[in-house]
């Protein structure tokens, strides 16, 4: 019964859900949660056999509801927390209550209130309350819109937006499943989008979430950009997000990072709080970043560029260990990491190479270039504005010059 009951509110096959354990048959309601790969890593997405975006039919599936909430009565402990009830100890009733509020999957509170009830800023005595306040993050400065546009989510949609009329909007429900999630995979999900619509079970990074709403999204605000042709493998150069990067030599960066490391959207974008709820729903420094990254020329110090600096040595690229000019630049010329990185990839370049269009223009000769010749001392041909000063490199002969300085041995 419970079983029938349940895969006809899911719309997903009577065998797939349940799984038998010892004399317990657990009533997965929610079906598929089995570990991928040993890995488990936050960032690294668990694979989750749910089927979304079905039709589905009102009536069967609030009959379906009451009969699984029978079902879940009978408490038995689930690695999904919200589905344990020594966490959530009221269980389904927690979030689902008769027929609920209008036009919501029969929830006790529309939208992101329900969240809220347990992950709120003020304590409700809620049964089963989370320590995490996420209501507090998601007003800090930078943020996810989740309270101003998670009215828009729709159950069941299908993202990217396809029209560029479609309104943006992004819902706790975009990023997390509120019956998968787990303390070790807090993005355990079964929509993701890599270019194409991913099956549940393709969805095992975090970016693939990400891409729901960065890539190609037809409704991007005019000053956005689709994100993942920055990470695409094709690229001279990349963080590495989607595979390891493409340079074997990164002298600077910390432990236990190498190489052959990948990295999460948010290793960088996050809370700027390190004892605050971890992921990224807002942050007081511009563009949802974890730390400070000052994109604009100044004095270099630990805290202007805190960003790079947890995953790079600071003293290894200020002793010019790969670029021997690092140095010069960032101490003395005090340019910006900025002026010469892409801080997600770079088409053309390698070494995330990509100039800030505000500052470096073509030199007088009309030339706008880099190129990579002996390790650590490429040539570039531009002109460069910090400040009232103004920088020109280019080659007079076989010598290449900045201003009217020559440069030997470069
Ligand atoms: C932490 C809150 C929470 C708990 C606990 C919870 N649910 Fe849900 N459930 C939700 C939310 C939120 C949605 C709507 C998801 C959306 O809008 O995409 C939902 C949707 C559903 C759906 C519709 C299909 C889907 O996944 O979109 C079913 C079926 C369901 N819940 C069953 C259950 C059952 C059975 C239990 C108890 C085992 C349960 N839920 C426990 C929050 C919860
Ligand atoms: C009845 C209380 C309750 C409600 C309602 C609730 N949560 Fe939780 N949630 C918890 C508890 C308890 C934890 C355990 C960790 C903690 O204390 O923060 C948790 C943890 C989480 C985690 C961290 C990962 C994990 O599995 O430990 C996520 C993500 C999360 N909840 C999302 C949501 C979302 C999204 C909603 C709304 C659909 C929601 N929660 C509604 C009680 C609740
Ligand atoms: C359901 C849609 C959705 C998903 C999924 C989503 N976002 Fe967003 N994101 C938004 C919206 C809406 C904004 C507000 C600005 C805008 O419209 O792009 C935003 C803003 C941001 C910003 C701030 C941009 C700025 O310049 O201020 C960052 C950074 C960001 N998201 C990163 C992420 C990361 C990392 C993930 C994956 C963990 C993610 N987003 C998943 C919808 C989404
Ligand atoms: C190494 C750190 C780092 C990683 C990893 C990273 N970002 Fe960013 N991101 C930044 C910085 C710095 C900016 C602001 C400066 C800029 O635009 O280059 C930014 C800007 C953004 C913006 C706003 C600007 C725009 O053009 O849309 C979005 C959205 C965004 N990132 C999403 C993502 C997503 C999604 C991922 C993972 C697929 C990701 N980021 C991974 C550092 C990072
Ligand atoms: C844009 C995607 C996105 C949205 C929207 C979002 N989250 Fe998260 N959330 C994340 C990511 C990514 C992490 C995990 C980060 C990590 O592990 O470093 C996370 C982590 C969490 C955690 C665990 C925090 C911890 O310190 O362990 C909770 C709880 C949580 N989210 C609840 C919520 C609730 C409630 C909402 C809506 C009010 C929400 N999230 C909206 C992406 C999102
Ligand atoms: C004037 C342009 C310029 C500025 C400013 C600059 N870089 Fe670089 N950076 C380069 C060039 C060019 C290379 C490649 C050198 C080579 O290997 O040929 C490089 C290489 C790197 C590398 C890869 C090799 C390594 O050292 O591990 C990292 C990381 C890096 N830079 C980080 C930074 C950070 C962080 C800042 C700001 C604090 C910064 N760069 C500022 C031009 C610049
Ligand atoms: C979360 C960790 C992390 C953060 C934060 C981070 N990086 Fe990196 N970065 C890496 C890793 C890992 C690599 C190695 C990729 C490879 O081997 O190609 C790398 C490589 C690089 C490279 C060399 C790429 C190439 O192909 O030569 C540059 C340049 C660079 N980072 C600059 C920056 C700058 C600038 C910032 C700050 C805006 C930054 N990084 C922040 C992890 C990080």
């Amino acid at each position: 019964m419970c079983k029938v009951s349940c895969a006809l509110f899911t719309g997903v096959s009577v065998n797939s859900g349940y799984k038998k354990v010892g004399r317990k048959v657990l009533s997965k309601a929610i079906p598929g949660s089995s570990m991928q790969d040993g890995s488990a890593k936050r960032g690294e997405l668990n694979h989750a056999g749910k089927g979304r975006g079905q039709k589905r039919r009102p009536l069967l599936c609030f009959l379906a509801f009451l009969v699984s909430l029978t079902c879940l009565t009978v408490a038995f402990a689930f690695n999904e927390t919200h589905l344990d009830k020594t966490k959530l100890p009221k269980g389904c009733i927690s979030c689902h209550k008769g027929h609920g509020k209008r036009a919501t999957m029969m929830l006790s509170e529309p939208k992101d209130g329900l969240c809220f009830k347990c992950h709120g800023s003020v304590k409700q005595g809620e049964l089963g309350e989370a320590r995490t306040d996420i209501y507090s993050a998601l007003i800090k400065r930078s943020n996810h819109p989740v309270l101003q546009t998670s009215q828009y989510h729709v159950p069941g949609e299908r993202l990217p937006e396809r029209s560029s009329s479609a309104p943006r909007h992004v819902a706790c429900v975009d990023c997390h499943d509120p019956h998968l999630t787990t303390k070790d995979r807090p993005l355990n999900v079964a929509r993701g989008y890599a270019g194409k619509q991913l099956r549940p079970k393709e969805v095992r990074k975090e970016y693939m979430v990400c891409y729901l709403c960065h890539s190609d999204s037809a409704n991007l605000p005019p000053n956005e950009h689709n994100v993942a042709q920055d990470f695409t493998t094709s690229n001279a150069s990349f963080h590495p997000i989607e595979a390891p990067g493409r340079n074997s030599r990164v002298p600077s960066l910390s432990a236990p990072l190498t190489p052959g490391s990948t990295i999460t959207c948010s290793d960088c974008h996050g809370n700027d709080d390190n004892y605050g709820p971890k992921g990224p729903h807002g942050s007081n420094y511009d563009h949802l970043l974890k730390a400070n990254y000052t994109m604009q020329s100044g004095p270099e110090s630990i805290s202007a560029y805190e960003l790079c600096y947890m995953c790079h040595n600071r003293n290894s690229i200020l002793n010019d260990q790969s670029f021997k000019s690092h140095k010069r630049h960032i101490l003395y010329a005090t340019a910006s990491c900025f002026a010469c990185h892409a801080s997600h990839g770079s088409k053309v370049y390698g070494n995330l190479i990509n100039f800030d269009a505000n500052i470096v223009f073509p030199n007088s000769l009309g030339q706008l270039n880099f190129v990579q010749l002996l390790p650590g001392k490429p040539r570039c041909f531009l002109s460069c504005h910090v400040g009232a000063t103004q920088y020109e490199h280019s080659m007079k002969g076989s010598q290449y010059y900045v201003n009217r300085t020559p440069l030997p041995g470069w």
